[in-house]
């Protein structure tokens, strides 16, 4: 296992606001009363054993008379929008009718592959509410990462709009029945209007949700979310996000990742909270404008995107984030610096998160109410049980590092690997732990300290990005015969990603070259898995026996040169 073990433990502690409510407060007491039918409880299915994560994101806040709450906030920098429960109820049963009558039913996959934007969320809760698989899309994905991942899926459906359309290789998915473009959705949606009831109901077992996720060998794998996943996402909802009647929500992925879906629509939405949108990049003006316009109170983002904001300075004294009162992160490791950054700049700490695509929801984190310690990820989540496990699979003591594992099940967990039983069966060792890959060490009270991954996986600003899908591409373009590609640590991002190529016969380095190279990596794949650095090599170092390239040779050499400038 390549763990770089960090045993240094921190001292700080940093103690909740105690003049706030939050609506988990006893968290010892919590994790020895707690059972999971305490979550559904939340829930409609609950009463009706009928599940449909759309009812209950929407529908039910407008049976139980929130049809004038303001469900939803979108703003692209220029353009505005609004609207109440009511509304996204109108909107996405046209929409299901629409499915539906276009053939959509239980079980299909309905891919949706749209700009962050209000139809990008009504959508995937329309296919829902049809009792389809909705399969997001990233918006920034190219041709061949759309084409790997409908393909794999057999998608049967597509929702798209004129632009991003474009990147979608519909002959070379023979599965596919029909597409939208979203104008003529919508259009289509007005003639079906004020009909009946279009929710499909369903078992809590059925599919709800499919997001590819890199793993570290061959290509993106598909994790099925089903029905159930919904009750760890309210519980985790209300407690971790701490949604309040009056909470103005804001989660800054795009739903084509887990975050985005999960704490973008689902988990806010189940809590009715009013959940924000913004369309476009990043641009720090941008984002402390919104908080100000919108009067945002619980802010969900990255660690590159905090440190991309720290790199602005004073900026944000530009504007008022007064109403700032709760601020999460996930995806990559949160520095102390960041944490220290928010609570001197805004008052407010940032509470760590751990999950991943397979795991659905929240499994390690900061409590509001709890005691936060700079560098640690946090708590298991009440219902939650990790180990950190040795080699042979034994549990170790406080202190040690070795991989982070959950007893399984729990009901945010995955429930298969879309026609790749084995691979979801690989997750899981006999005694039901499910091994993450991550490396981690808990300290005597609890908290969990992240170190690394044992396999290849790259975290890029918070994405995860495989290398097999990137070295696929790479040898594709004409100059390259054989590449490599790994994570280079990074002030900012976290890790970038660099490739280690030779070139083809005829072919010499030169900057053009390379840059020829990376432009052709990120107009196929995506930008963020173009290699931000290339280096041309003579040769790539490989295992003897089978060729294979060695890409922990190539890290380990970058990461000397990354501890020498460091050491300057
Ligand atoms: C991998 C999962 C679903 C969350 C978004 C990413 C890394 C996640 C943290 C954290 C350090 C983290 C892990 C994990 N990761 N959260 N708080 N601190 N690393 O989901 O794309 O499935 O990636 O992200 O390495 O295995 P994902």
């Amino acid at each position: 296992m390549s763990t770089n073990s960090v045993t240094a433990q921190t001292e700080e502690v940093i103690q909740p606001d105690p003049s706030r409510t939050y609506n988990l407060t006893s968290y010892e007491k919590k994790r020895q009363t707690f059972s999971w039918d305490e979550a559904v409880k939340g829930l409609g299915a609950a009463s009706s054993g009928k599940w449909n994560a759309a009812y209950e994101c929407i529908d039910r806040h407008v049976e139980e008379g929130f049809a004038e709450k303001t469900a939803l906030l979108f703003t692209d920098g220029e353009k505005e929008e609004s609207y109440t429960f009511g509304e996204v109820k109108t909107i996405t049963d046209s929409y299901a009718r629409v499915l539906k009558s276009g053939g959509v039913a239980k079980g299909s996959r309905v891919f949706i592959f749209l700009p962050k934007s209000p139809d990008c969320y009504f959508t995937i809760l329309a296919a829902i509410k049809a009792g389809a698989i909705a399969g997001p899309l990233f918006e920034a994905f190219k041709e061949d990462a759309v084409r790997e991942r409908m393909e794999d899926c057999e998608a049967e459906f597509l929702i798209t709009d004129s632009e991003l359309g474009k990147r979608v290789p519909e002959k070379d998915i023979p599965s596919l029945r029909k597409t939208w473009e979203i104008t003529s959705l919508r259009e289509e949606a007005c003639g079906f209007a004020d009909e009946e009831d279009p929710t499909v109901w369903l078992g809590e077992e059925d599919g709800m949700l499919i997001h590819y996720t890199s793993g570290s060998t061959g290509k993106p794998k598909g994790v099925l979310h089903v029905q159930r996943a919904i009750s760890h996402q309210y519980i985790s909802g209300k407690w971790v996000l701490d949604v309040h009647e009056d909470d103005v929500y804001w989660c800054t992925s795009h739903p084509g990742w887990v975050t985005g879906s999960v704490y973008g629509v689902f988990a806010p939405w189940l809590n009715r909270a009013t959940v924000v949108i913004h369309g476009g990049r990043f641009d720090a003006d941008e984002w402390y404008s919104l908080i100000e316009r919108f009067k945002v109170t619980i802010w969900y983002s990255a660690p590159t995107a905090f440190r991309m904001l720290m790199s602005k300075g004073n900026l944000f004294e530009n504007y008022n984030l007064s109403s700032l009162r709760h601020i999460l992160s996930v995806g990559e490791p949160l520095n102390p610096e960041v944490i220290h950054w928010a609570g001197q700049n805004f008052g407010v700490r940032i509470h760590d998160t751990w999950w991943m695509t397979e795991t659905g929801a929240h499994l390690i984190v900061n409590l509001p109410s709890e005691a936060v310690k700079p560098g640690s990820m946090g708590r298991p989540l009440p219902g939650i049980e990790v180990a950190i496990l040795d080699e042979t699979g034994e549990p170790l003591p406080a202190g040690e590092t070795g991989e982070l594992a959950v007893k399984a099940p729990w009901p945010g967990l995955m429930k298969t690997i879309w026609k790749n039983e084995q691979k979801f069966r690989s997750y899981f060792t006999e005694d039901s732990w499910y091994l993450s890959g991550d490396t981690a060490y808990r300290d005597e009270d609890g908290y969990i300290f992240f170190s690394g991954r044992n396999d290849d996986l790259i975290n890029t600003a918070g994405e995860r990005v495989g290398p097999f899908e990137v070295e696929s591409r790479l040898i594709e373009h004409p100059a390259v015969a054989e590449a490599g590609v790994i994570g280079k640590p990074d002030p900012v991002r976290g890790e970038i990603i660099k490739a280690f190529i030779t070139l083809r016969e005829g072919f010499t380095d030169s900057s053009n070259l390379r840059e020829s190279v990376r432009f052709f990596v990120r107009e196929g794949l995506s930008a963020h898995a173009a290699p931000r650095e290339i280096e041309v090599v003579e040769e790539l170092p490989k295992t003897k026996i089978s060729g294979k390239i060695l890409r922990r040779v190539l890290k380990a050499g970058e990461l000397s040169k990354y501890k020498e400038a460091s050491q300057v």
